[in-house]
């Protein structure tokens, strides 16, 4: 008999990943129906704004990480480049190479010490303070620090404080270890604040139903929400943080992409704190960042680091054991990560085309999130905040009383039926807010804004959303 269902680690039965989920596989089969009969359905195209991943879009890599990347992975373009690969590619290659031998070799597990080099002076110049690289694990993209620290800590008795909205990656590596989610929300009034009073408030009723809460996560700049915390908020948890004994994991993916307002790190108003009061010393901080966000966009590559401080030596033993379990991070994207912490200075020959592209990047990214908004803005029963950060809008639908009950009728929530309703008449795939956890009786939705194609998506939006209101008002 072959396995099924009831033989498998309940776990694992039990983990939701809205991002990947129902609404996913019914985009690539509408993708698939297309290909074969390219007339058959009311659309030409299936757009995936479900997920963040600019380069399945028309985002293009950008020259001079893929330069390197190529030069990495065939050396023997080293001692010959053609005329189009700049010398300044050319010495990186050959100095990552030096230390690195081949990307074909595991690495340390923690990745390599001059990438990791890179790393601390990165955060160094962002921050002002100074960075250890015994600290930096490099990572096969964020998730894998994330569902590592969220591993580590999950025994029973002990609670990690999620977001909610939050993005699933969470509650999933939540699943996976069996271990207790204790919820904290966001307050959408308040453009997506998490009030510090409130936060406590959660702490010590999770205390007193016998959860030891362990791990604070913070998601800056919010996914799904784009918003972006102010420094005086981040002060505040981390005070929190201080006072609870609570290990902040601080997922900062997005910080490059920001449109309004600054992005400030955990670590550095950690560091602020403790020039202010030693104690703060003692506040446990994990962060991740991504090659897979900003302007760079290149998920497949799985490059990221986490950075530690403040932690016990014993603990920091058993996350580089973690580490080595899995061997090391895919070399290439470590590659790409000393790429993203180190790109081209003024006077460097890629200097200029390197600007050029990101700065073409992050403009079409601004035209077309704002271009969506003022689109959302105008519709009757979508409210939305302006985009802030990250790659979201993420706007509140009000929908008809008829429609909520369809759904139930369906075995469905209300905005996973919106959903797939404008997935199946429009090809536009975007996911509901109940893949992200909501307030009760209140519906949502997130939409990336990388698609190009912005008057398309728009119209076909609001006269989907108008039909949809119309038929079951
Ligand atoms: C908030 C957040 N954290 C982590 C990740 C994981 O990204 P990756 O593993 O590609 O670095 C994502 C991806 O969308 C994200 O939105």
């Amino acid at each position: 008999m072959p396995l099924r269902l009831n033989d498998l680690n309940r776990n694992v039965v039990d983990a939701q990943y809205a991002v990947r989920g129902a609404l996913a596989l019914r985009a690539e089969q509408l993708r698939e129906q297309l290909h074969k009969d390219p007339g058959s359905l009311p659309f030409k195209y299936v757009i995936n704004a479900n997920i963040g991943n600019p380069q399945q879009l028309d985002q293009a890599p950008i020259t001079f990480y893929r330069q390197v990347l190529s030069l990495v992975q065939y050396p023997k373009l080293i001692e010959s480049p053609p005329s189009y690969i700049k010398p300044d590619a050319v010495r990186r290659a050959k100095f990552l190479l030096d230390h690195i031998g081949s990307v074909g070799a595991y690495s340390a597990s923690n990745g390599v010490d001059v990438i990791r080099e890179s790393v601390a002076r990165f955060i160094e110049e962002r921050d002002g303070y100074p960075a250890d690289p015994d600290c930096i694990y490099l990572t096969a993209g964020a998730s894998t620090g994330v569902a590592n620290l969220i591993r580590l800590v999950a025994r029973p008795g002990n609670g990690v404080l999620i977001p909610i909205p939050q993005y699933p990656l969470y509650s999933a590596s939540l699943s996976l270890e069996g271990a207790v989610a204790i919820h904290y929300h966001l307050s959408e009034k308040d453009n997506w604040t998490l009030h510090h009073d409130y936060l406590e408030r959660r702490i010590n009723e999770a205390a007193a139903e016998g959860i030891k809460p362990t791990m604070l996560c913070v998601i800056n700049p919010g996914n799904p929400t784009g918003s972006v915390m102010p420094d005086e908020d981040i002060e505040n948890i981390l005070k929190i943080a201080h006072e609870h004994d609570l290990v902040v994991l601080a997922d900062e993916v997005y910080q490059a992409n920001i449109f309004e307002g600054k992005f400030h790190s955990f670590k550095k108003i950690r560091q602020r704190l403790v020039s202010q009061d030693p104690k703060y010393n003692s506040i446990q901080l994990a962060s991740v960042h991504s090659t897979s966000k900003g302007y760079i966009g290149e998920c497949g590559q799985r490059g990221g680091y986490l950075e530690l401080v403040g932690f016990h030596q014993d603990v920091l033993d058993q996350i580089y054991k973690m580490a080595s379990i899995s061997l090391c991070p895919v070399v290439s994207g470590q590659v790409l990560t000393e790429l993203m912490v180190n790109p081209p200075k003024e006077g460097d020959e890629s200097f200029d085309e390197f600007t050029k592209e990101t700065s073409h990047i992050r403009e079409t990214l601004r035209e077309r999130a704002q271009h969506l908004y003022e689109a959302f803005k105008g519709v009757e029963g979508v409210s939305c905040y302006p985009p802030q950060g990250a790659m979201y809008l993420y706007p509140f639908i009000t929908l008809p009383a008829r429609a909520v009950e369809e759904a139930a009728k369906r075995g469905m929530q209300p905005d996973e039926m919106y959903c797939m309703d404008l997935l199946n008449e429009t090809g536009i795939c975007v996911i509901p807010g109940s893949g992200f956890g909501q307030e009760k009786d209140t519906f949502h939705f997130r939409t990336t804004f990388l698609a190009p194609g912005g008057d398309i998506i728009s119209d076909q939006f609001v006269a989907f959303h108008k039909r949809f209101i119309e038929k079951w008002h």
